[in-house]
């Protein structure tokens, strides 16, 4: 059993990376927390909340970072509309918030589990990450590992070189990816293999009810917003991707490397510059000594399209008959 703290700012992809952590046996979801990012932490939170109410998903979740830690906010409006979830209808949320700031609960969360047993799966912008990094920076050695979605080594999706959870608070990632621990980058060359291709969702049709529905609609409306404007045919379900991994390791290949993060480039800010060892590997980023690599970071690469509906079939069946 994997126990994880899903970190995400929901958000279409999110919510279903919230049903499959809560439908699948293998993942303790140990508390999910929010953060500003596809909308502002009022309507994430809402929007985290509601969907626990509706599914019966009863697990902490804790409100996060109104805003980046240095730049400007930025949403993602255009894409999951004017409540952060447009499209599906969700009922009030019926419970209460954690009390605990979100960054208290992750660190209070991972120095209270045995070292090396809680993963951090940051599904939004990693504010909420940098600054528990900042707060305690104990975390780094006791957390097992992080699997986070964002960032890409060949395209992005905000600017050309810039993926949005990356590009949203770039200083953060910069944070994550300069701490000690194993990074997971699920980025957007693997997202986009993990795609609601008629066929899963002629699947998750076949299985019916209310929870069915609501993944149908989510597609539904990103369909309007994700495919035109990414180019690619369906709604790609980016987060989702690393709550299958951390079920499934096979789920996707990996290659190693060494990843940094472009905080100030003129029109490279936000983009994971990766060092891939396979390549060869630059012995140096910048060619100082200081900046000597470590390939210590992991790269999901491709992914298994059918093991990937598959579980997520299976996670909707069983939250479906519960
Ligand atoms: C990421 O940005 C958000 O819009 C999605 O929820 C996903 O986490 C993809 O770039
Ligand atoms: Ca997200």
């Amino acid at each position: 059993m994997e126990k994880i703290i899903l970190d995400c700012d929901p958000g279409h992809d999110d919510a279903i990376a919230i049903l499959l952590a809560a439908g699948n046996p293998n993942i303790d979801l140990l508390g999910i927390t929010t953060v500003s990012g596809n909308h502002n932490v009022e309507n994430t939170t809402r929007n985290a909340l509601a969907t626990c109410t509706a599914y019966g998903i009863k697990v902490p979740v804790a409100k996060g970072s109104p805003g980046p830690m240095i730049a400007d906010q930025v949403l993602a409006v255009e894409i999951h509309g004017e409540t952060g979830l447009d499209g599906p209808v969700l009922p009030p949320a019926s419970f209460d918030l954690d009390p605990r700031h979100a960054v208290d609960f992750i660190i209070d969360t991972v120095m209270a589990h045995e070292p090396g047993t809680v993963t951090l799966v940051p599904v939004g912008p990693y504010t909420n990450i940098g600054l528990a990094v900042r707060k305690e920076p104990r975390i780094v050695e006791r957390v097992k590992k992080v699997v986070a979605m964002g960032g890409a080594y060949t395209r992005g999706n905000i600017t050309p070189a810039a993926e949005f959870n990356v590009y949203a608070d770039a200083e953060a990632a910069d944070v994550v990816f300069r701490a000690g621990w194993d990074v997971t980058m699920v980025g957007l060359d693997l997202t986009h293999q993990a795609l609601a291709t008629p066929d899963l969702q002629d699947r998750v049709r076949a299985v019916g009810g209310d929870i069915a529905q609501f993944i149908l609609d989510i597609w539904t409306f990103i369909d309007t917003t994700h495919g035109g404007l990414l180019q690619i045919p369906y709604p790609a379900v980016h987060d989702a991707c690393c709550v299958a991994a951390m079920i499934d390791p096979t789920v996707f290949t990996t290659e190693k490397a060494d990843i940094r993060v472009e905080t100030a480039g003129r029109w490279t800010k936000g983009m994971t510059v990766c060092n891939f060892e396979k390549m060869g590997g630059m012995r140096h980023f910048g060619g100082t000594a200081m900046e000597q690599t470590n390939f210590r970071h992991t790269v999901a690469m491709t992914l298994d399209q059918q093991k990937f509906c598959d579980l997520i079939v299976d996670a909707l069946e069983r939250l479906t008959r519960r």
